[in-house]
């Protein structure tokens, strides 16, 4: 059984991702109905990492005594088979607590694969934000699925506690996304999982 984590990209308090990411929780049984795949959700406000200013690149570092907090961010990625990473777009770019939360990261999601769901408080989606995180995540060794999914008009559809606004308009729509989004990962995850890459 694989394991797929979901991860919330903003950590403010008033974040219009929490409720994305809420949704996802309440509605992950209903959205992947016919999988053994195991959801886990990480919100990168749990860890309370600092800014990153070890000594090493992480990748150039085997040797890292961390402390508990930020132990626990590289090992939960490190359980996790694939990802999804729920970003906004703050000026045409990811936020700097999901750039820093990445920059502590080695090998952890080396040849996994990653879904990227941008989303935003207008029509656009973040789409921006999704593009901007590309490079990053081929760096870090990470399969990035081809198209972002963008999901646009947060607030407008979902309460802060993930449950649909009544009415409105875009429920269906956001239904059809996450559901292919969520298929997508799922399908990439298992095979990666069932075909190992060969050690060389
Ligand atoms: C610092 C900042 C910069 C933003 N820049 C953009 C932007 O470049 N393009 C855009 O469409 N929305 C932008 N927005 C609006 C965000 O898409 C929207 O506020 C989103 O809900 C932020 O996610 P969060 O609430 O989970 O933090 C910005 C918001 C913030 C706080």
């Amino acid at each position: 059984m694989s394991t797929i984590a979901i991860i919330l990209g903003s950590t403010r308090p008033q974040s219009n991702g929490r409720a994305l990411f809420n949704h996802l929780k309440l509605t992950i049984n209903q959205l992947t109905p016919n999988t053994t795949t195991q959801f886990t959700f990480l919100d990168l406000a749990d860890y309370q990492l600092p800014f990153f200013d070890e000594p090493l690149p992480p990748m150039a570092n085997p040797d890292r005594q961390l402390p508990a907090n930020q132990q626990r961010w590289l090992t939960d990625m490190a359980a996790a088979d694939g990802y999804v990473i729920l970003t906004p777009e703050y000026n045409h770019a990811m936020p700097a607590v999901l750039k820093n939360a990445l920059d502590f990261l080695a090998f952890e999601g080396q040849r996994k694969p990653v879904k990227l769901m941008s989303y935003s408080d207008n029509m656009r989606g973040g789409q921006f934000g999704a593009a901007s995180l590309v490079p990053v995540l081929q760096r870090l060794g990470m399969v990035v699925l081809p198209k972002p999914t963008p999901v646009g008009n947060v607030p407008q559809t979902l309460q802060a506690d993930g449950q649909f606004i009544s009415e409105a308009p875009l429920q269906a729509r956001y239904q059809r996304a996450l559901q292919q989004a969520l298929t997508e990962i799922t399908y990439y995850t298992d095979v990666l999982t069932a075909n190992p890459f060969p050690t060389v």
